[in-house]
Formats: structure tokens, C-alpha cells, sequence
């Protein structure tokens, strides 16, 4: 059975409407490094925005979690997963909610409900026990035995910090061959968590006050690997289709049976996936010692070293070879996969680099066994700088030798060397979600005026790619030269008229084919549903997007290009800012 395709039918056929799949790399909030879960790319409609496709949704998300890269190579945890998820914005609540839940997976997935057990919040001071939640799950025919009432801590979901929240109920299967208890125990592993129906009604500030949002919202989200591990009865989800055939070529390559081997061929497996995926998606991401880039590095280079355990030869094309099976599995799903070379060249290269220095790392650390049990600050930084071991290898290599590694005198020298991109990097980890800054609004309106602008100046061109942070917008676009200073002071000149002209944004709904009539810019169009908002300005832009825009084009200020450079064959780079 394909689950992927049956939850998609199921919440159709209950008046949802399938959204397409957001990049695992956001697109205009530079606060996160990835999407961490299906309602991230939502926020700004859960809070109240009114949504294209409506207020019943649903789709399957790309997400990378990254919270417990160490704990990966145990049966189901994935730092890659796909979330199935299904909204009410403001519309169902608890009781059809759960009442479709409880349909898919025992109508569609033909799960016994005897298997099935629930968590619901059992209430603090500010809100009260969801006792909805419990006495729908009892119509329902969970008994009171299976039912945990259960706190803040596991019944409260909120993605980072702030931002929207509520209570929850999670669904649990019974994982074993062992009878199926009576009583549910949170507690006993052999029961697996497999679906959250989060009941967004409330909005958490950074301070943690608590106040309601203007709609009552539904958010849930099964990860697909564990409920196909459930359907094909198997305890381990690297034993479903999902990965079988990974783990057998991994094997092949090896020469080494997937039993004893577990946790090796887990973390190869799961790492180069999400490297290929980090590398698929728009935003160009290449190895690199900051930010994304630096969790790229250290998959690959993580895969690497594990693939080392296994003697597979790693200066070979192991990784390039798993990565080519995981973009012909994928790729019907997400057509950004369909770019074997660039991802497989990106690969490569990070492969050479590493299993260079790898094996003269690893030499380093057989030295200072023998007449130490500590990794001093010279040594962890020597280890990264010249072999290029991230700290968080280090830490795991020592770790392995019983040894204790000086992390904050590594912090402390990096720090001196890398000052301004450690700091910036940091920001990202703790920042919270914000939702669109008025500034970020503008960047968005600026990237629509600088589309249409280069389009008369150089042509026959288009938006590959943008990105906007707070500090500036960033617009690739194909073209064959490099803009001479002419070209870029015209393109700026006609953003800097359009501005001061002052014309109003304006945005219409319409049918896919009544957008591509109009003669908007419709690129990738067949992702989008039915109904799609197109906002235009003047006679010279149009262009199906999701926004935000600001009302009229006087707000934004002056317009600069600060650089144009070339961000692969073919294709040029402008960032610029609003002054
Ligand atoms: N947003 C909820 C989660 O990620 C559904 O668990």
C-alpha cells in the first residue's frame, strides 16, 4: 500500500486540498535553519492570513531535525523525514480531528484499534484538561486504560520558542510481537508515537505569555517512515520499502551483512539521503564551515567516517552511488531531485577533501592514546583546521576511546578565527520563528520590481531562485554575461522610478488556467492547486505567488544592487538592499 498516496485521497475525499511540499530550507525566514515540521512554511496562515487553497489542507513535508544528529542509527529516528500532515485553519476542531484520524488508521490503514493508544494534556494552571479530546477518543472506542493524561512537557506543542501552540493528543501503536497490554503505558518503549493532532488555538510570545489566536486551527503530523514501518509490520524502520534497497546496495558496497553492521549502515544510509535533499533544494546549499552548510559538511563527512568502519573504500563513489538510488526513488515526488549531476558532483568534492585528511585525523587521535585520555583545546582545533574534523566528529571519535574533549577551549579558538560567521550561525540556532517582518514584506514587493526591471533591461529572463533576510534580497536569475555597470544602473534606476510612482500591489485569486491567461509568471505552476493568487503591479509585473507584499510601492525607499556575481553556469546573482 502506498501510504503517502492513501492519506492524500483520504483527506481529499474530507474536502482538503493538497499543498505542495515548501523547501526543507525556509524561504524567507533566515531565524531557522530548516523546516523542522509540516506546519513551519503555515505559520503566517495560522495566525489568521487567509490561505489560496483554503482552510482544510494537507500534504506530505520535507523536514530535517537535527536536534539528535548523535542519537541517529537506532531504528526510527531520521535527521531526513517526510510529515504527512492535514490543517483546519480555523475551521474543524478536536472532535472531527480525531474522528478523521482514528478513520485513516483503522478505515484505510486497517490498523486494529486494539493496538492503539492515545495521550491527551492533562491541563495546568493556564489551560484547562482537554476532556474533549479523551471523550471523543471514547466514542471512539479507546478505552479509559488507554488513554494517558499527560503534561506540558509532552502534551503542548510548539515549534521552538514562540509562536503558535496548543495542547495535543498523540497517537501510539503497539510495536512488538509481545501481547498488546491493557493498560498503555507512555513509559514502555514498544509503543510508538505515530501521529500528533496538535489543537492550535494559542499564541506564545517570547516572554512565554499566552494569549488565544484569532481562529481555532488543527496542525497534525505522522512521519511516514514510522507508519509504513507500522503497515509493513516490521520493528525497524530501515527493514520498509523505504529503505530496504538502501541498506542492500550499502551492504553490496560493504561486502557486509546489514546484521552487526546496524548502526553504520543506518547512519550512511540516513545521512547521505539528507545531504542529497540539503543539496536538491533551492537555496543552493554547498558544503561549507557555517550554517547549513556546515550541517551538510557534517553529514557527509559523518557518512564518511562510518563508511570508513565498514572498509568501504571512501575515496571511491560510494556516497555518489547511495545518492543516485535516493534520487531515483524520490524524485517523482520532488522533481528538485532531478539534478543528479550537481548533487552528485557536490558530493564528490566533499568527499575528496575529507578522505584526504581523514585517515592522518584519525592517526592523531591513535597518538594521543597512548599517553593521554584527554583531546586539549590545540588538538580539537589542529584536528579541525588542518583535517578537517568537525568538533562534533571529534567529540564522538573521543568519546569512542574513552576520552573527554576541552569543547569550550575549541569554542574559544574558533571563535578568535571565525568571529563574525560563528555569531551569525548561533543567531540562527536560537532564534524562534518570526513571522514576516514589515522589512522582509518590503524585500518581497522589492524582488517583484527587480524581476520585471531585469527583464526589460537584459531580456528574456526569470526568478530561479530568491531569498530575502532582514538585511537584503537575494534574486538568482539565468543570463549569460555579466551585467555591465550600465545594465545595473538601468535595473535600478527603473526599480527606483517604479517606486517613486508609487503604484499600488495588487492581488487576485484565480483559477491555474485563468493566471496563466492573464499572462502572470506561472513557473512551476503544476504544484500549485486549483485556485492561486496572483499579485501584479502596474502594466509590468504579474506574478502567481504567495506573498506578502506591501500595499503600494512608495513604502519601500530607494532600491540598490550591492553585487552581481555568478552563481553557477549561467546563472547570475543580485543582491540588493532598500536604503
Ligand atoms: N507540528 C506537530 C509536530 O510536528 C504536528 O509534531
Amino acid at each position: 500500500m502506498n501510504v503517502r498516496d492513501e492519506y492524500i485521497k483520504f483527506f481529499e475525499s474530507k474536502g482538503h486540498k493538497q499543498i505542495p511540499s515548501s523547501p526543507i530550507v525556509p524561504e524567507n525566514d533566515p531565524t531557522v535553519l530548516f523546516n523542522t515540521a509540516g506546519m513551519q512554511p503555515l505559520i503566517p496562515y495560522l495566525m489568521g492570513q487567509s490561505h489560496p487553497y483554503g482552510k482544510r489542507l494537507c500534504d506530505f513535508q520535507k523536514c530535517v531535525r537535527l536536534t539528535d544528529l548523535d542519537g541517529i542509527g537506532d531504528t526510527s529516528h531520521h535527521t531526513f523525514f517526510e510529515m504527512l500532515g492535514n490543517w483546519s485553519l480555523g475551521d474543524y476542531f478536536k472532535k472531527e480531528s480525531i474522528g478523521y484520524s482514528f478513520e485513516f488508521l483503522t478505515e484505510v490503514l486497517h490498523i486494529p484499534v486494539d493496538k492503539l493508544a492515545v495521550t491527551v494534556f492533562e491541563g495546568d494552571e493556564k489551560i484547562p484538561r482537554d476532556e474533549v479530546a479523551a471523550a471523543r477518543w471514547k466514542e471512539l472506542g479507546i478505552s479509559e486504560d488507554r488513554i494517558a493524561y499527560l503534561g506540558r512537557s509532552d502534551n503542548f506543542w510548539i515549534a521552538g520558542d514562540s509562536g503558535p501552540c496548543g495542547g495535543d493528543t498523540e497517537i501510539f501503536y503497539f510495536r512488538s510481537d509481545d501481547d498488546t497490554p491493557s493498560k498503555f503505558d507512555p513509559k514502555d518503549d514498544r509503543w510508538v508515537e505515530i501521529w500528533n493532532n496538535v489543537f492550535m488555538e494559542f499564541y506564545q510570545d517570547e516572554n512565554g505569555n499566552i494569549t488565544e489566536l484569532s481562529q481555532k486551527n488543527v496542525d497534525t503530523g505522522m512521519g511516514l517512515e514510522r507508519i509504513v514501518a507500522v503497515i509493513e509490520g516490521v520493528d525497524d524502520n530501515y527493514k520498509t520499502s523505504i529503505w530496504k534497497d538502501v541498506i542492500e546496495l550499502i551492504s553490496d558496497i560493504a561486502d557486509l551483512p546489514y546484521e552487526g553492521n546496524e548502526k553504520a549502515m543506518r547512519i550512511i544510509a540516513d545521512h547521505i539521503r539528507t545531504a542529497t535533499f540539503i543539496i536538491a533544494d533551492p537555496a543552493g546549499i554547498k558544503p561549507s564551515n557555517t550554517d547549513r552548510g556546515y550541517i551538510l559538511r557534517r553529514l557527509i563527512r559523518r557518512a564518511i567516517r562510518y563508511a570508513k568502519n565498514l572498509n568501504i573504500d571512501i575515496t571511491g563513489d560510494f556516497a555518489e552511488k547511495i545518492a543516485r538510488l535516493i534520487i531515483k526513488k524520490y524524485s517523482m515526488y520532488y522533481p528538485e531531485l532531478n539534478n543528479e549531476e550537481v548533487i552528485t558532483s557536490v558530493l564528490r568534492g566533499e568527499q575528496i577533501k575529507f578522505s584526504k585528511t581523514l585517515e592522518k585525523g584519525l592517526r592523531e587521535f591513535d597518538k594521543l592514546v597512548k599517553d593521554s585520555n584527554y583531546v586539549d583545546k590545540t588538538v580539537a582545533f589542529k584536528l579541525y583546521d588542518t583535517y578537517g574534523f568537525p568538533i562534533e566528529l571529534t567529540v564522538e571519535e573521543a568519546s569512542s576511546r574513552g576520552m573527554e574533549v576541552d569543547t569550550l577551549g575549541f569554542e574559544e579558538k574558533f571563535k578568535e578565527h571565525q568571529e563574525k560567521s560563528r555569531t551569525a550561525s548561533q543567531g540562527m540556532f536560537k532564534g524562534g520563528l518570526l513571522g514576516h517582518s514589515e522589512i522582509e514584506t518590503k524585500y518581497h514587493t522589492a524582488t517583484h520590481l527587480l524581476n520585471a526591471a531585469l527583464k526589460r533591461v537584459i531580456g528574456d529572463t526569470y526568478q530561479m531562485g530568491s531569498n530575502i533576510t532582514t538585511e537584503r534580497l537575494r534574486f538568482d536569475f539565468p543570463c549569460d554575461h555579466k551585467l555591465t555597470d550600465e545594465e545595473k544602473k538601468e535595473v535600478e534606476d527603473l526599480v527606483n522610478k517604479w517606486i517613486e510612482e508609487d503604484y499600488p500591489v495588487t492581488v487576485k485569486e484565480m483559477s491555474k488556467d485563468d493566471a496563466v491567461k492573464s499572462g502572470a509568471e506561472c513557473r512551476f505552476i503544476e504544484k500549485y492547486p486549483d485556485i492561486v493568487t496572483v499579485y501584479s503591479i502596474g502594466d509590468f509585473s504579474s506574478e502567481l505567488c504567495g506573498g506578502p507584499h506591501v500595499e503600494h510601492t512608495g513604502v519601500l525607499g530607494h532600491f540598490k544592487i550591492k553585487k552581481e556575481e555568478s552563481s553557477s553556469a549561467g546563472v547570475r546573482r543580485i543582491k540588493a538592499i532598500l536604503e
